[in-house]
């Protein structure tokens, strides 16, 4: 490029050169900051007051749990920005802030909302359900935004992360959620940790309820609710590690020790999808079992002043047989109250619209409500009145809630919808609760089992005596008819595998023996002593190598006696009887049997009177079959 080209190039071009900005800068500044300030201080005054009225507005709609900048504002800003299960760990976090910093429910409980549960009095009956706090780090949170029960875990005794993420999943177009987070837990030492420190800030603000000076670690006082609030109850909710044996009943018997002093109700959890075998444990024997260990342990808790009571969960996916189950095991081993229900694991039967509705994992929210229902009225009429029932699955609105009233609920729980509503949803609820019971002038505690005529909400012992006793009878007789059958079966059976056994023995030089043993069958045709017989037949057709040779007993009817000279599976048969009430399979016919020298086979004995098939079996020309 030639030089002049390029000075040219270096040279401002003439409208686009400028003075020094920053020489200029200053005087600019300072002559509109004057010309603004000086007539305008109404204005500055106004929009100060103004900022200053917005903040405290804010900050009363974020204190009020009503406000509607928390249901369409914050949440659906959550749902935006965050997966699930990070909204999840945000509103627990924000629950658990100290008291000034969190949102809570400023309106007035009504009185119309009192119920009763468990033997206490409870100001509404709307209580959050297990899952969302579950290492108990929101309790006060919870409680100041008004719910009357709050139910903290599953609490597992071992600290577990769970299963890998992501394992909580939002269906918001059917206002659902499924879950797969399978107990993460921080363990029963957390949780304690956290009971102890709220009782221990308890005492130091009530120092006349608790023993000069404070023990380290004292217990609950006497005459109070667990929950420390009055009208409002704290259960603690119990899992299992996953490690842990099925059928083992360990993990809950140590919560109950080691939590039950410092909980209103214990809530024995056999109902999530996400623990393999742990559903299992609602079969009857097995639930009856694992509740009245639970029961007994409660009952030598230490603290004999307000012992917690123990509820079990269960999931809406049993059949009515399976609640009836339940039913028998809570009324025979003591518990005091069932929460129907758990997440399902039912699909198709929906009807849901979300593309997420295939994860693995139970499922919460609207869908559920009816299933949650069906299962609270299957379940009402077969307890006594005395044991009550918590509703949970799916309730959204008052409605949803009075429906499970009059089904017998004493109180329900949520949870799904409080996470799509946010932390007004208690008091939304019990606001719609409130105005249904004013419209039909009733009080909650008259809608509780409204649905039942008898004023016992369907329960009738004597009902429930008189079909256990049809139950009872037909049993009987089935089982008359079984031992029939089987009597006859096994020994058309034993007959044929000595049958068998005296085959393969004839071929040897045994022939003797299994005449023997077919003399017995024969001879069991004569009726009184067929069975026993028959059964040393069986017991002595043995074939094949290695056998043993005893004498026989006189008595043709003599005990049989096997000898077993290799350990084995095979139940001896220790006694005629025995191998007769032994399943043929059970019986081993390999050449461990014994083979019995026999006495000189009698001739036959012809009766007077016998008929000639009598003759022909008894003398072994006729086979019995
Ligand atoms: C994310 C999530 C975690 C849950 N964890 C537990 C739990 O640890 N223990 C338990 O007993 N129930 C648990 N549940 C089940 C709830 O307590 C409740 O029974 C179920 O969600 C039905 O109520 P809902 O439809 O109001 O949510 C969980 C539910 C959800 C959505």
């Amino acid at each position: 490029m030639s030089r002049p080209l390029l000075s040219a190039l270096r040279r401002p071009l003439p409208h686009l050169s400028r003075p020094n900005p920053l020489s200029l800068r200053q005087p600019q500044i300072s002559a509109i900051r004057h010309a603004s300030t000086t007539p305008s201080t109404p204005r500055r005054f106004v929009s100060s007051t103004l900022f200053i009225a917005g903040g405290v507005l804010l900050i009363a709609y974020y204190y009020d749990s009503r406000s509607l900048l928390h249901e369409h504002v914050v949440m659906p800003l959550v749902r935006l920005g965050l997966d699930p299960e990070q909204g999840h760990k945000l509103a627990v976090r924000l629950l658990s802030l100290d008291k000034w910093a969190r949102p809570r429910d400023i309106g007035v409980e009504d009185a119309g909302l009192q119920t009763e549960l468990l033997g206490q009095k409870i100001t509404n009956p709307v209580g959050i359900a297990a899952g969302f706090d579950k290492d108990a780090d929101a309790i006060d949170g919870l409680f100041d935004l008004g719910f009357g029960y709050v139910e903290v875990g599953s609490v597992t005794p071992e600290p577990q992360s769970g299963n890998p993420k992501p394992r909580f999943f939002r269906l918001e177009e059917d206002a659902a959620a499924i879950n797969r987070y399978g107990f993460n837990s921080l363990g029963h030492g957390h949780t304690l940790a956290k009971l102890r420190a709220r009782l221990v800030a308890f005492a130091q603000s009530h120092p006349s309820l608790f023993p000069s000076p404070l023990p380290l670690n004292p217990l609950p006082p006497s005459g109070i609710p667990r929950s420390l609030r009055p009208g409002q109850l704290l259960a603690v909710n119990l899992g299992k590690n996953k490690v842990s044996a099925a059928e083992s009943n360990e993990d809950y018997i140590k919560g109950v020790k080691l939590l039950g002093p410092y909980a209103d109700v214990i809530v024995i959890n056999v109902s999530s999808p996400n623990t393999p075998g742990l559903r299992a444990l609602q079969g009857k024997e097995i639930l009856k079992n694992l509740l009245s260990d639970v029961v007994n342990e409660r009952n030598n808790l230490k603290n004999n002043d307000g012992l917690p009571k123990i509820a079990v969960k269960v999931a809406s996916d049993l059949s009515e047989d399976e609640l009836a189950d339940v039913a028998y095991a809570v009324r025979s081993s003591g518990v005091e109250g069932v929460i129907v229900s758990n997440t399902t694991v039912r699909r198709e039967e929906l009807s849901l619209t979300s593309t997420k509705q295939n994860e693995v994992g139970g499922l919460s929210g609207k869908p559920l409500f009816p299933y949650a229902l069906d299962s609270i009225k299957t379940l009402r009429p077969l307890l006594p009145p005395s044991i009550p029932l918590i509703g949970c699955g799916g309730v959204s609105t008052g409605e949803d809630a009075l429906k499970m009233a009059r089904a017998g609920a004493s109180l329900v729980q949520l949870y799904t919808s409080f996470g799509y509503r946010g932390v007004g949803t208690p008091r939304l609820i019990k606001d719609e609760i409130t105005s249904s019971l004013k419209t039909s002038q009733s009080r909650w505690l008259g809608e509780v089992g409204k649905d039942y005529s008898n004023g016992q909400m369907g329960w009738d012992e004597n009902r429930l005596k008189r079909e256990s006793e049809n139950v009872r009878k037909e049993a009987e007789s089935l089982g008359d008819l079984l031992r029939h059958i089987s009597e006859k079966e096994s020994m058309a059976d034993l007959i044929g595998r000595a049958e068998a056994a005296l085959g393969r023995k004839s071929s040897s030089a045994e022939q003797t023996q299994g005449d023997g043993a077919r003399d017995n069958l024969a001879g069991s045709a004569t009726g009184q002593v067929q069975g026993e017989d028959a059964a040393q037949g069986l017991v002595e057709s043995g074939a094949g190598a290695d056998v043993q040779r005893i004498q026989q007993p006189d008595s043709q009817v003599e005990q049989a006696r096997l000898i077993d000279s290799a350990p084995s599976t095979t139940r001896p048969a220790s006694s005629i009887q025995d191998a007769l009430t032994s399943t043929p399979e059970s019986i081993d016919l390999t050449p461990r049997v014994v083979v019995v020298e026999h006495p000189p086979i009698p001739e036959p004995r012809v009766e007077q009177g016998e008929d000639e098939w009598v003759q022909s079996v008894r003398s072994g020309q006729r086979r019995l079959v």
